[in-house]
């Protein structure tokens, strides 16, 4: 299979809070790997910016100790490491002072592509924005990139929205969600609007209920004083989840664009309807064994009311999705890291054979986002050999790793494709503002409601699949979870 990718233009990246976790874990790591696969083109430059008073050559050992230790070792290549080193370069900068400012002035060319990474706290998008104006550093033509958490409610949303828009047009904001990377994220695009088989059966008159799940094995030890402000509503379901529920739920956009796709969206999240205090559970996980922690240790706040888990049911109020429920649940330590949406259609009008009522069940589409990536599709088939016309369930297994070869195993991760979407000016994968306001919107009652009841989450086993209430949210409407299952 020949790789179509769009060349980009040498560029000039200037990453703030370089020395950070994000930027060693992910985004320096990542745009190594495009770098080896020959995307990043010569005379580019990636200049870490960070409080720090390292030199270039500090942090290019930095960096090295970084791609050692994220990058796979296929693509390990000395010469290629060597390659990418020399396009770094470093200076210290105050975010909040003037140090440093005319020294990065220095190194980033105007007439290049030229984008600004905010990897640092929120607190300090408006400070950065600022002094990179003060300092005439950039251009009508820059790009920002910001990370989440956008806020922590509507307010805060707003407040940031408002500061980078006094520096720049919304067209150079890149809000990253890092889910919109995904591969299998944008397959969803690709299998519901490039096939005519799905579209025609994707409304409530087709489908039962859809059910996406992100669940992790990890705890939140380590970043706990951050986490327990958030929990799992504002860290994962506002946005990753949210997002997954628009691209399946949104109308065809006219075209593959940034603002067709991202409009199609945000109507989608203004359908959303309050939700139903019945129709949340929260759960929060407890030891099981003595190697674990409680997440109340692990937050270090032993009263802590903050959700490890969350399930929902949830409704867009629109034509094509009336009386369809969508399924969310998302949490922490739970007994397999695994992230899915299944879309389970309905029953047959009338059943033809005798054997249906025992053996029928309903066609799932289920789109594996981590791990193994792929798609599969519960179809009803004759069970083979003679004896009458017995019914079984298949499925038609489309994993990317086999399907596709090496280009299916070797998957990017979704950061390397977000920075290069910036860098080729690509916003389509990216929020909106009114987008994550909207979004905020909807979320800000729904926890305001929790808090007002004094709702405390219930406990959780560690490894489990999540709290027994969240099995009656669905028993409830005569409907199964499916398996928390690698
Ligand atoms: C982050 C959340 O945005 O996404 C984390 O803050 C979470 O709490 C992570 O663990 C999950 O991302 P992924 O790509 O590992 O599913």
């Amino acid at each position: 299979m020949v790789s179509r990718v769009i060349p980009v233009e040498p560029f000039d990246l200037v990453i703030f809070g370089a020395t950070g976790d994000l930027a060693n874990r992910k985004i320096l790591p990542g745009l190594y790997r495009r770098f080896f696969a020959g995307q990043i083109p010569e005379g580019s430059r990636i200049i870490g910016a960070a409080r720090s008073e390292l030199d270039p050559e500090g942090f290019r050992a930095q960096v090295r100790a970084a791609i050692a230790e994220h990058v796979g070792a296929a693509k390990r290549d000395a010469d290629q490491i060597a390659g990418f080193l020399a396009l770094l370069d470093y200076v210290a900068v105050d975010a909040q002072g003037e140090g440093g400012w005319e020294a990065l002035k220095a190194l980033v060319r105007p007439d290049r592509v030229n984008a600004f990474y905010f990897s640092v706290a929120p607190a300090l998008f408006g400070p950065l924005a600022e002094r990179l104006h003060a300092h005439g550093i950039a251009t009508p033509a820059a790009r920002i990139v910001v990370e989440k958490p956008f806020g922590r409610d509507l307010a805060t949303a707003r407040a940031l929205n408002a500061t980078l828009a006094a520096h720049f047009d919304e067209h150079q904001i890149y809000r990253i969600d890092h889910y919109l990377g995904k591969e299998t994220v944008q397959n969803l695009m690709a299998v519901r609007f490039a096939n005519i088989l799905f579209e025609p059966l994707w409304n409530a008159q087709y489908i039962d209920h859809v059910q996406i799940t992100v669940a992790e094995t990890v705890g939140v030890g380590g970043r706990g004083s951050y986490y327990d402000k958030s929990g799992a509503m504002r860290d994962m379901v506002q946005n990753h989840l949210m997002q997954l529920l628009c691209l399946i739920a949104m109308e065809p956009p006219y075209h593959f664009d940034p603002d067709a796709v991202r409009d199609e969206k945000l109507k989608v999240i203004r359908a959303l309807q309050p939700v139903r205090p019945e129709d949340i559970v929260r759960g929060q996980y407890i030891a099981r064994g003595t190697a674990e922690t409680d997440y109340v240790r692990d937050a270090e706040n032993p009263a802590s009311k903050t959700e490890s888990y969350i399930a929902l049911r949830v409704h867009v109020a629109n034509w094509r999705w009336q009386g369809t429920p969508f399924y969310l649940r998302t949490g922490k330590r739970l007994r397999a890291r695994t992230s899915e949406i299944a879309i389970t259609f309905k029953q047959p009008p009338h059943s033809i054979f005798d054997d249906e009522e025992a053996n029928w069940r309903e066609n799932v589409l289920v789109i594996r986002l981590q791990p193994n990536e792929g798609m599969n599709l519960k179809v009803m088939i004759k069970e083979p050999g003679p004896g009458g016309m017995r019914l079984v369930q298949v499925p038609l297994d489309m994993s990317f790793a086999e399907a596709l070869g090496e280009e299916g195993t070797d998957i990017p991760d979704a950061y390397e494709r977000l920075i290069m979407d910036v860098i080729r000016g690509n916003q389509t994968l990216f929020m909106r503002g009114d987008e994550v306001e909207a979004a905020w919107a909807w979320t800000d009652p729904v926890i305001a409601g929790w808090e007002a009841r004094g709702d405390k989450p219930k406990p959780y086993d560690s490894g489990s699949s999540g709290p027994d209430d969240a099995l009656m949210l669905m028993h409830r409407d005569g409907r199964r979870w499916r398996e928390i299952r690698e």
